[in-house]
């Protein structure tokens, strides 16, 4: 990728207006040099700080929304470059509608605004070219003007206020200079953000006071879109909420973050779509709404809004249960992937949180094709570590480093959280099979690895210090979710022996095989060290199902520990009663662990239990994302009094990685699934059927079986190039080469 220098800008410099209103349109005239017969292209460079929007003519020249997103904008601004030749005409406007967004918004849990600057600025440069090659430049400069727009006020946490009659507001005077920007603008390469969907309302209501409710049957991040008529200076507010609690929206959820849109009509037709913030909910309170409008079902659309990647993974089986489970992790993931990944849609965070996409990144990558995108995010990931001497932030871009009091969340380097900057790429490795991620990223991958190295114990473990641990232990108290029962040394070292042994395999691809030997050194020093030191007597310290499922996955015992690290698994989830144990630390691996060792049944019915906590609670009350807590509402309908109860978390929803592989049947045996590993658990759980499939870059692998009177049978598809190693019990010559298989085997005899 090449930044463009300055002089690519040129004359082009950043503007804004000199107000305190933080939504601003900045805009200019412009007249063509020649007879609009002779325009031959015209092209549109435009960015800025906060948000914004780019009209020619009045006419939108992208669907690109919340433009340019949220990067680490220290360091990193990305631009649009869009080809704007259809809307030109003899004489245009060039309007920008700027919004704080991430640059100058409310942003994080601790009240903080405006982190990066308190004004919103535009850069733009319009390119027009005619036929006999004359080239005319419009730049933003101090001859813009500015004013004040039907945009009043907009927020990504509290959401917007439009006025419709002020869409012709007079012009307010000259923009002023902004500063030059350190960032460096760099083009925008991922998908953006549009509206990918607009759902209309399942079922309203009006509640005692009369006020309108309207449920969307489906937790969603995006806006409600209004569509209303007469009444001048007649106000509509619209609140969002994910749950409803006894029969109201649940607000305490949100926190601070106001999710309030508020929309004053202009005595016409009035369509309100407030694109310059973002709320997650399901539900919506629309107070305002006279008898004299069109009913309310008619008039309200859900418009959902998120990065917009292509759905690349599938899986379905016999369960509707467990159907639901899957179709909520892929919503968990449309609503927190905008622009970056983030843990929440809802609440004052909506952050680069980095301990979630860790654990989740396998899983997303499967299910949407997120090379781009989180190769994108990676780089911020790196640019932060570069600010902060290697260390990898807790959340990514990193705003906790412009407080003058961490409070609990000190700087320091975290078990899974840290691990992302190598978990992550190693992902998409796995998932991609491009090696630019792992060249790309190997300094930051080694950066944090050499960290942790130094904060080994001399006895080679990583104990102490400030970590998140199994973050979200449902044993923990709601106002507590730090106090898991996991040691945390014992969660951090296990984490940090599979970052060395990962670090080993990504400079074993780089062709580096002084690092990779070094990391192979380290890696098994880990692992000797936490067996030296948390293993005694077939217990692991602390003697919780986290424990034993992350020495099991990562590959940290010999074959007899670990066999007996199964055993001892089995026995906790059976004395739970086959719920889940285990945190944000655990819980990806839990069925993986005991589904290793032997013990596909208890993993089935964990995977089937309806009881808190379990990943099936939630579906059986109605859930239709993943939840931040197993329990984020209670049986009796109740919200968890916790903090931290969001309703769109994608951290659990890991477990979908186990859907694809074991029960479905689709597990890379080589990077970018060159080879295959097709060994479904045929019958998990009591199904009949499961179908899986993937876009890969050969092409489509689907695999698909069913259990019928007495007969398996498994239908591959293997694409160009790649071979399916099939489990040794479907007796076929392994492995299967690209084409279409169909294989059986009698289960009555
Ligand atoms: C976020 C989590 C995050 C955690 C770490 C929470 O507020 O929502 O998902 O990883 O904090 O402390």
């Amino acid at each position: 990728m090449t930044a463009l220098t300055p002089d690519d800008w040129a004359p082009a410099s950043f503007v804004s207006a000199p107000t305190d209103l933080l939504t601003p349109a900045i805009s200019r005239t412009v007249v063509l040099d020649r007879p609009l017969s002779a325009l031959r292209s015209a092209s549109l460079r435009w960015t800025a700080r906060g948000i914004v929007e780019a009209r020619i003519g009045g006419l939108p020249v992208t669907d690109a929304l919340l433009v340019p997103g949220w990067t680490a904008y220290e360091r990193r601004l990305r631009y649009r470059e869009d080809d704007v030749t259809a809307l030109i005409a003899a004489i245009f406007s060039l309007d920008f509608q700027l919004g704080p967004g991430w640059y100058s918004g409310r942003l994080g849990f601790r009240g903080q605004s405006g982190i990066y600057g308190s004004r919103p600025a535009v850069i733009a440069r319009l390119e027009i070219l005619y036929a006999d090659g004359h080239r005319q430049i419009i730049a933003t400069d101090d001859t813009w003007e500015w004013r004040a727009t039907g945009v009043v006020s907009a927020d990504l946490y509290d959401g917007q206020v439009t006025d419709a009659r002020r869409s012709a507001t007079p012009v307010a005077g000259r923009v002023v200079g902004a500063e030059p920007d350190a960032a460096i603008l760099e083009p925008h390469l991922t998908p953006p953000v549009r509206r990918t969907q607009t759902i209309c309302p399942v079922r309203s209501w009006r509640d005692e006071d009369g006020t309108h409710l309207v449920d969307f049957g489906q937790n969603l991040v995006g806006f409600v879109r209004v569509e209303a008529a007469g009444v001048e200076g007649h106000t509509i507010t619209v609140r969002h909420a994910e749950a409803l609690e006894s029969e109201k929206l649940a607000l305490r959820p949100l926190r601070s973050a106001r999710a309030t849109d508020t929309h004053v009509l202009s005595g016409g037709h009035d369509v309100f779509e407030p694109t310059m913030t973002l709320h997650g909910f399901r539900y919506a309170e629309v107070e305002g709404w006279l008898d004299s409008f069109a009913p309310i079902e008619q008039s309200v659309t859900a418009v959902i809004v998120g990065s917009d990647l292509d759905r690349i993974g599938h899986f379905t089986c016999s369960d509707p249960a467990l159907n639901r489970l899957h179709e909520n992790v892929v919503w968990g993931l449309r609503g927190n992937f905008v622009y970056l990944p983030t843990d929440c849609p809802q609440r004052d965070e909506r952050l680069g949180w980095t301990g979630d996409i860790a654990v989740f990144a396998p899983t997303a990558a499967f299910l949407f094709d997120v090379h781009e995108f989180l190769l994108d995010w990676l780089r911020d990931v790196a640019i932060e570590q570069e600010l902060n001497g290697g260390r990898v932030p807790h959340l990514v871009p990193d705003i906790l480093k412009h407080l003058d009091d961490p409070g609990d969340l000190p700087a320091a380097d975290t078990a899974i959280w840290g691990d992302a900057a190598v978990w992550v790429p190693w992902a998409l490795w796995t998932a991609y099979g491009d090696v630019t991620v792992l060249r790309a990223q190997f300094t930051s991958m080694t950066a944090h690895g050499e960290r942790v190295v130094r904060l080994l114990s001399p006895e080679g473990v990583w104990a102490g210090g400030f970590q998140f641990g199994d973050w979200l232990d449902p044993m923990a108290p709601p106002d507590d979710p730090f106090r898991s029962r996991a040691d945390t040394g014992v969660v951090a070292t296990a984490c940090a022996f599979r970052t060395f042994a990962t670090l080993a395999e990504a400079a074993d691809v780089l062709s580096d095989e002084i690092a990779a030997s070094r990391w192979r050194l380290r890696a098994q020093a880990a692992r000797d060290g936490f067996r030296r030191m948390y293993v005694r007597d077939d217990r692991i310290l602390s003697d919780c199902e986290t424990v034993y499922a992350l020495a099991i996955s990562f590959g940290l015992l010999d074959d007899a520990d670990e066999a007996a690290a199964g055993r001892r698994l089995a026995a906790l989830v059976e004395a739970s009663g086959f719920r889940v144990m285990t945190g944000f630390a655990g819980t990806p691996y839990l069925l993986e662990a005991l589904t290793r060792t032997g013990y596909s049944d208890h993993a089935a019915r964990v995977l089937l239990q309806t009881e808190i906590p379990s990943w099936l609670y939630p579906v059986t009350m109605g859930a239709t994302t993943i939840w931040e807590r197993w329990d984020s509402m209670l049986p009796d309908g109740s919200i968890n009094p916790g903090e931290m109860t969001s309703f769109n978390h994608y951290a659990f929803g890991a477990v979908a990685d186990f859907l694809h592989q074991r029960v479905g049947g689709i597990a890379p045996a080589a990077p970018g699934y060159a080879e295959i590993e097709v060994k479904p658990l045929v019958g998990f759980a009591g199904l009949t059927r499961a179908e899986t499939s993937l876009e890969t870059a050969r092409g489509r692998v689907r695999v698909r079986w069913e259990q019928l009177d007495g007969l398996d049978t498994l239908e591959i598809d293997v694409p160009d190039g790649a071979f399916a190693h099939v489990d040794a019990t479907w007796d076929t010559k392994t492995p299967l080469s690209a084409g279409v298989h169909v294989l059986t085997r009698n289960t009555s005899a």
